[in-house]
């Protein structure tokens, strides 16, 4: 396997100096039980679920195989999927470790200027976290936030490990408590990781006061920003920092810095909503919870716990949200091929009034008994839906999005084999149903009366197919797309199994050097290797416009991309639109109705 680096200066001599001292066997140890087997060892596969192990690794060679999912390559390689890194970073890790020089690289006056500011902005938040922290335990002005942390079951010592804070009162401390204790340069990194509020000239405030505040810590344990509740009822019931360079909420998960050890030791981790669900838990000896910081779970804060767990327990309330909370989350689970588990709490309680009531022991066992994630989503539909010939055509059309984001064409049948045990509807007919590329077999329909079809196209028409055909002839684009979201777009098409595919190459391999021939031979028979292999034999206009300019075609490319996910965006948010209608909720109608000006306006103009 070979990894190219576009600079040359050292960094391939470095490489093949750690290719040479690491030890892979002793590598793979860290995170795999190996058991030698003749000239080889042999243990369960860290990349895929397995009751016999089959996943090999050659010490003269240096390099690992397994026979169940063909997960292969060198010490790079395993450290690349392993602790989803990208190359650079695996070479830099490996290199500490094994004490090879890595030659300094060269970086431009505005990238050095840019890194001297983050690390001032982290140390002015661990200044802050400090300040505000000492404040909480030692200042009279904070005898009421106390007693509320004292009232909600948080002792001190949890108070001490978390470095909870206090940002005081305007009637006690005035509007720039914060401010006024910062030199100018710091007032306007302040302004931009949010701790200072900025007014018109010059005048600025803080954001933080009368709250209580977390830090929230990334995973080398520097501050990226806050969360403020409120010291007992009001609104807005929690004030954060905003997003900056150093805060990417959707990339964050609160607790996950303080106990990232136990979560590895034990191998999994409990998800938990609220910030005081976390901390309800720390206090009570739990110490395996992480929280998404007030935004819905996303998928890197899935990749975030993957490397260190073999499942995540989902402990949601048992009320509506929760429910819905666990129902999106399953799409990610499985995309991710991570295992998930779902712990619902009785009606009326949250993990934190659960563990005060139950203990340590009852939340435990309530993690105990938690079932898989797509089992109890299933069940949520058939509560849902019944299993009438009616209900079971809805439970369908809920299922679609489920089946459409498993991460192989394995995982796939799995479930729909599963589905279909408990539907009792044919594997065959089912899987007719779910999976694109499959609906052409022959064969009565699933029953007499088809419902209408939604949403779903199985072939592709014009713009999706030119799209689907740039990006496999253009795997070194690849990346580029999915930032633009093309997954999104093929979602439900017979682009989207070519797109995951893509998306486990390029993981494996490197864009650069991919042949779109690999792609090919990695696709099972059915509509999409069918698609693949009339791309790669067509010669099209495209190639031509390819040949006046790759860049203009990745341009228009793009741009449509563009376009079709802000159609995307509009449609769901007349969705949720009408939602909040019928619920009545003015607010969020409001800010639903605003934010759809803009998408359409950025539609129009675009
Ligand atoms: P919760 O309302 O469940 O918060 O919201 P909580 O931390 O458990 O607070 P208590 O128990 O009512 O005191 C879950 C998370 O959503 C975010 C916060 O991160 C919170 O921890 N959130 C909530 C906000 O960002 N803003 C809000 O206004 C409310
Ligand atoms: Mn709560």
């Amino acid at each position: 396997m070979s990894h190219t680096m576009r600079t040359n200066d050292g960094w391939e001599e470095a490489k093949n100096l750690v290719k040479e001292r690491a030890d892979l066997v002793e590598i793979v140890r860290e995170h795999v039980d190996l058991k030698r087997s003749g000239f080889r060892y042999l243990g369960s596969c860290p990349f895929h679920q397995e009751k016999t192990p089959s996943f090999t690794v050659h010490p003269d060679q240096q390099f690992y195989h397994c026979f169940g999912c063909k997960a292969s390559g060198d010490v790079f390689s395993f450290m690349m999927e392993y602790h989803q890194m990208d190359f650079r970073e695996a070479l830099k890790h490996l290199a500490q470790r094994y004490q090879v020089e890595l030659p300094e690289k060269k970086r431009s006056a505005a990238e050095i200027e840019q890194e001297r500011r983050r690390q001032q902005m982290f140390g002015l938040n661990s200044k802050a976290t400090d300040f505000y922290h000492d404040y909480l335990l030692n200042h009279q002005d904070a005898a009421g936030a106390r007693a509320y942390l004292a009232g909600r079951g948080i002792p001190l010592q949890t108070q001490k490990g978390y470095l909870l804070g206090y940002a005081p009162a305007v009637e006690r401390a005035g509007w720039n408590f914060l401010g006024s204790r910062l030199s100018e340069d710091e007032r306007s990194l302040a302004i931009e990781i949010g701790l200072l509020v900025s007014k018109e000239k010059n005048r600025n405030y803080d954001r933080f006061r009368d709250r209580i505040l977390f830090p929230i810590y990334d995973s080398r344990g520097r501050v990226c920003g806050f969360g403020g509740r409120i010291v007992g009822e009001g609104e807005p019931k929690y004030l954060n920092s905003p997003e900056s360079p150093i805060y990417n909420k959707s990339r964050m998960l609160f607790g996950l810095y303080q106990q990232r050890e136990s979560i590895r030791r034990r191998r999994r981790a409990v998800l938990v909503e609220g910030n005081f669900d976390l901390l309800a838990l720390v206090a009570k000896g739990v110490d395996l919870a992480v929280a998404p910081l007030g935004t819905a779970l996303t998928r890197e804060q899935l990749r975030l716990l993957k490397p260190l767990v073999d499942d995540v327990v989902l402990l949601f309330d048992g009320d509506e949200a929760g429910l819905k909370a666990a129902e999106r989350s399953v799409p990610l689970f499985l995309a991710e091929q991570m295992s998930g588990r779902v712990a619902l709490l009785p009606e009326g309680h949250d993990p934190d009034t659960y563990i005060n009531e139950f203990g340590a022991a009852g939340l435990t066992k309530a993690l105990d008994a938690a079932g898989p994630l797509p089992e109890f989503v299933l069940q949520q539909f058939i509560d849902r839906h019944g299993l009438t010939l009616d209900g079971k055509f809805r439970i369908i059309e809920e299922l679609r999005p489920l089946v459409g984001a498993a991460a192989s064409p394995v995982q796939r049948d799995t479930m729909v084999r599963h589905f279909g045990a408990v539907l009792g509807i044919d594997t065959d007919r089912l899987a007719a149903e779910l999976v694109p590329g499959n609906e052409a077999r022959p064969g009565p329909p699933v029953e007499a009366q088809h419902p209408p079809k939604t949403s779903r196209q199985s072939g592709l028409d014009g713009a999706l197919r030119s799209i689907v055909g740039f990006m496999v002839k253009n795997p070194n684009h690849f990346e580029r797309l999915l930032d633009y979201g093309i997954d999104a777009v093929l979602a439900g098409t017979a682009g989207e199994m070519i797109c995951l595919q893509l998306k486990s190459l390029v993981r494996e391999k490197k864009a650069t050097t991919l042949d779109p021939e690999e792609l090919f031979s990695e696709l099972p028979p059915g509509e999409e290797r069918a698609l693949v292999a009339s791309i790669l034999t067509e010669v099209s206009l495209d190639d031509d416009a390819q040949d006046n300019g790759p860049d203009t075609m990745l341009e228009d490319v793009l741009q449509w991309l563009n376009r079709q996910n802000l159609k995307l965006r509009s449609e769901e948010l007349m969705r949720r639109i009408r939602e909040a209608e019928e619920e009545q909720n003015g607010t969020l109608l409001k800010e639903l109705l605003q934010e759809k000006m803009k998408v359409d306006g950025d539609l129009k103009n675009g």
